[in-house]
């Protein structure tokens, strides 16, 4: 079965030709983050305006790199949320009027999902039960996989996401936007025990918080007027180690809870180094197997879409032409 994946929840536009849910033919992701980088952040109207001029070229791009033609697609799956609701519409539009012209049925896939699915290419069906972290710019969420499409949130984050925090961290320190990847590479070579930056708590329960430890790193950041390259590599590893414990330990004893068959990355923040070798070594110690996509899975594309998206147009699902976008779409 092959199905075309449209992604357009934020700043990338993108499409993936999948097979069978499991194999990428071709995936083109089209970042903006040059457009968004003058202004520290996603602009939505920009987004959507750029989504608007490249999606029909990355589609037209994605299909001919598949080396397949239109008529031997069985179906297009397409991101309905959560995101910013211009840029999905621009996605969903397009979706629909593939789907239609091409005779094709079309699926709607929530993102966080999408993410998940990014660890079923190459490997097949979710395990379940199986617990997964969910770590990006929007989102940091624990959940436990329960069976095919059924989850439960067993905590969340009360403030920023654990990508907000090194986004914001990262952009003070002049790394440009999105930091994350800039952050991670520059802590590479760093001391994570420089800064003195506690691990951060919220409660016994599985919520997770990361305004605070952001606020205590500006602090440290304020603290030094001119930072060397030791120090700002310093800050870095110390911020990623701190904000990596958080996470792991909640997943660890959520896996000393639940028992599952596996735990799961996913999300953007799952492409940082930090936080994949300390969860891998978690896992380990816990004897419990772990799935980590390579990093061009963790961050947005739409293979994950499609992969997702193969689940329900292989059962014979499709969704109905009023098929709405939604910006806070829950799991
Ligand atoms: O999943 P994603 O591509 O978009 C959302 O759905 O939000 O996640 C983007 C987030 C950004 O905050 C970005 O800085 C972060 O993932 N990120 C990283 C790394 N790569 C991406 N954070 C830390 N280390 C990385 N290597
Ligand atoms: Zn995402």
């Amino acid at each position: 079965m092959l199905v075309l994946g449209i992604e357009t929840s934020c700043d990338e536009t993108a499409a993936a030709v999948v097979e069978d849910g499991v194999r990428i033919r071709s995936t083109i992701v089209a970042s903006q983050a040059e457009l968004h980088q003058r202004y520290g952040g996603v602009v939505p109207e920009l987004a959507s305006r750029r989504h608007v001029e490249r999606l029909l070229p990355v589609v037209g791009l994605a299909v001919e790199q598949a080396g397949v033609a239109w008529s031997d697609l069985n179906g297009i799956a397409v991101t309905r949320g959560p995101g910013l609701v211009g840029a999905l519409a621009v996605g969903m539009a397009a979706a629909k009027t593939l789907a239609f012209v091409r005779g094709l049925p079309v699926v709607g896939v929530n993102h966080l999902e999408g993410h998940l699915f990014a660890n079923a290419i190459d490997h097949g069906p979710l395990p379940a039960p199986s617990l997964a972290l969910i770590v990006s710019g929007a989102h940091t969420d624990l959940v436990h996989i329960e069976g095919p499409h059924t989850y439960t949130i067993l905590g969340r984050t009360r403030d920023d996401a654990a990508g907000e925090a090194f986004d914001k961290v990262a952009r003070a320190m002049g790394l440009g936007y999105p930091g994350g990847p800039a952050l991670d590479l520059l802590g590479q070579g760093g001391d994570s025990t420089l800064a003195p930056l506690p691990v951060p708590f919220a409660g016994r329960g599985y919520d997770f918080s990361f305004s605070g430890i952001k606020t205590a790193a500006l602090r440290v950041l304020a603290a030094h007027p001119n930072p060397d390259q030791t120090f700002l590599a310093g800050l870095a590893a110390s911020l990623q180690r701190v904000v990596a414990e958080a996470l792991v330990r909640k997943v660890a004893r959520a896996a000393r809870e639940y028992n599952p068959a596996a735990i799961l990355l996913a999300g953007g923040v799952a492409a940082n180094s930090v936080l994949r070798r300390r969860l891998a070594h978690e896992a380990e110690t816990l004897g419990v197997p772990v799935q980590i996509p390579p990093p061009a899975l963790c961050t947005d594309n739409a293979a994950m879409i499609a992969a997702c998206g193969t689940t329900r147009l292989a059962g014979g699902a499709t969704d109905p032409w009023d098929l709405t976008v939604s910006a806070d779409l829950a799991l």
